[in-house]
């Protein structure tokens, strides 16, 4: 079987076409003035990790469309007795389930999941892979703050190698024709990461990344997944962690993102985070609207 129709699995196999499609419909998209387009529907959020803004963020877009929304997740339901993710997948679907919403720890169980149902699937990132609602809430937020996405140069600074948060960012970027650079130590930025699109380059510098950065997008660096990689988190902070000194090499205007959570002291100082050109809320706030039409998409009411 393939994926259902308005299924969002990954922005790899998105057209740029499409993804400009999904960014202007969520220009339409309120919160505070709901639209019953899923009136009737039940959502399923199937969540297997953590998460606090893709989660609350896809239930609040959900709920403005006048969706029911159920919550699943590892603790507390039938995963813990051991049921499969397909038997999992099965029994929801069974329930009533419209549309699942997953996040896993293991890369393509959302296409998994796509492959054996026959309702949408959204990813909410999976493992090393993609998180491709996150990549379309932070092209919404450039845009907005930007206007454009063609041409401009943005930095993607941090822990690369285990972020499905850059994979996803790297597709969307490139296929909107932004110049991305990569920039972190070989450990967290192998030199294969260049090939994601030809238009990506590696850098160890940050100086050389943020050199006429119209984007500064910060990733975490995700500490649960260093076991076995020789990082040295303070040599980390010396060469990497974004201060207000060192953001002023990209340019006047430059914008500065991160997916969240962040971790002050470690990839950016509070001063930074709370700075003025942070837009860390603002992708949080953005989250809600691009999950509207995620979803409106996904029953297909994206018109
Ligand atoms: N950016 C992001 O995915 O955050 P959560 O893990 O809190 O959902």
């Amino acid at each position: 079987m393939s994926a259902a129709r308005g299924s969002l699995l990954g922005i790899e196999s998105l057209e740029a076409a499409e993804i400009l499609k999904i960014l202007k419909f969520a220009r339409r998209m309120n919160p505070n003035k709901p639209r019953p387009l899923l009136k009737g529907k039940r959502i399923f959020l199937l969540f297997y990790e953590p998460s606090t803004r893709t989660r609350s963020s896809f239930e609040i877009a959900a709920k403005s469309l006048g969706a029911q929304t159920v919550l699943v997740q590892t603790m507390g339901s039938s995963i813990e007795k051991g049921e499969s993710l397909l038997d999992t997948g099965y029994t929801l679907r069974a329930v009533g389930a419209d549309v699942i919403v997953i996040r896993h720890p293991n890369s393509g169980a959302p296409y998994v999941m796509a492959q054996h149902i026959d309702i949408p699937v959204i990813n909410a990132g999976d493992g090393l892979h993609e998180h491709p609602s996150q990549a379309l809430l932070d092209a919404y937020t450039i845009l907005s703050n930007k206007r454009r996405i063609q041409g401009l140069q943005i930095a993607i600074i941090g822990d690369i190698f285990h972020s499905r948060v850059a994979r996803s960012a790297c597709h969307l970027l490139t296929k909107l024709g932004a110049k991305v650079i990569l920039c972190g130590p070989p450990e967290l930025v192998p030199d294969v990461a260049a090939t994601l699109a030809p238009t990506i380059r590696v850098t160890r510098h940050l100086e050389d990344a943020l050199r006429g950065a119209d984007v500064v997008m910060l990733l975490r660096v995700q500490k649960e997944r260093l076991a076995g990689l020789r990082i040295d988190l303070s040599e980390y902070i010396a060469r990497y962690q974004m201060t207000p000194a060192r953001l002023k090499t990209a340019k006047k205007d430059a914008i500065l993102m991160h997916p969240g959570p962040i971790i002050r002291g470690l990839e950016l100082t509070g001063e930074i985070a709370d700075g003025p050109q942070s837009r860390i809320l603002e992708e949080v706030h953005n989250g809600v609207q691009t999950r509207m039409a995620i979803l409106a998409r996904a029953v297909g009411k994206m018109r």
